[in-house]
């Protein structure tokens, strides 16, 4: 089984992890768009020029399903690809039902400018969100301090937390990482926010992935013991990103072998 992996940048591969969970034995090809990143700072008729430009590498790769591993790209450009795309399109989106439904108070939603300026946030809110709990908040220059991955990367992330983000956190009871990227920072969220459930889509999207390839139920997800391996392509700075990719993967206890394509 062949799939393909798709983000702006180095986000996505938190989604990738969690495919991998239930679909260890695939073969996976992740292709960062690097040259046209960041996407939250795009227009949605951007960005779905470049989902499309993915799509058709995609296609040529002859994978059986695609995973947009941005929830940008998923808001602006899933919908329209679905309509004409000849294999399964799973999208990513932030994962405020069940934000809501296991907490009480205040949900604050992080993501990038575009996700949160779209119209499908708009419907999932009207449709999921009837008492109005949910706050979201745009961090733009964030994603760029974890794609950028330089050595003091955290502390630079912690810096932006602490500026821009903190404040708006202090009433939230739960926090929804809307942007694969700030799953790279998952621990050291929770630490900042004292503590708040943290929620992010991809544990949904790999369980959907499965559901859609094997049609069945997935069982529950295993853990990283073996070594993973990943095709991986970006369309700038190819050979810096891979060698980021294998420092992040490997700072999160990830074995990974990670060969370009
Ligand atoms: N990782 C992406 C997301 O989930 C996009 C980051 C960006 O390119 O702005 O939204």
């Amino acid at each position: 089984m062949r799939i393909g992996v798709f983000d702006s940048g180095l986000g996505g591969l938190s989604t990738w992890l969690a495919c991998t969970r239930y679909l260890p034995d695939a073969e996976y090809f992740f292709f960062a768009d690097t040259v046209n990143a960041p996407y939250g700072d795009r227009s949605a008729v951007e960005v779905q020029a470049f989902t499309e430009d993915a799509y058709r590498r995609f296609l040529q790769l002859d994978v059986d399903a695609l995973v947009i591993a941005c929830n940008t790209a998923t808001s602006a450009a899933a919908a329209p690809l679905r309509q004409y795309a000849s294999m399964p399109i799973i999208g990513i989106e932030p994962a405020i039902k069940v934000a809501l439904q296991e907490s009480r108070g205040e949900v604050l939603l992080l993501a990038t400018e575009l996700t949160v300026r779209g119209a499908k946030l708009d419907k999932l809110l009207q449709l999921c969100d009837p008492e109005r709990r949910v706050r979201a908040l745009a961090c733009p220059g964030w994603m760029e301090i974890i794609e950028g991955q330089q050595a003091d990367w955290r502390e630079r992330a912690s810096e932006y937390w602490q500026e821009k983000i903190a404040a708006h956190a202090r009433n939230a009871t739960a926090l929804v990482l809307g942007c694969t990227h700030y799953c790279w920072l998952r621990d050291e969220i929770s630490v900042w926010s004292a503590g708040n459930a943290i929620f992010d889509g991809n544990d949904g999207v790999a369980r959907q992935l499965y559901r859609l390839l094997l049609r069945r139920e997935p069982p529950a997800a295993a853990s990283h013991t073996d070594l993973l391996t990943l095709h991986f392509a970006a369309s700038a700075d190819a050979d810096q990103k891979m060698a980021a990719a294998q420092r992040l993967l490997q700072g999160a206890g990830v074995r990974a072998r990670i060969l370009p394509f």
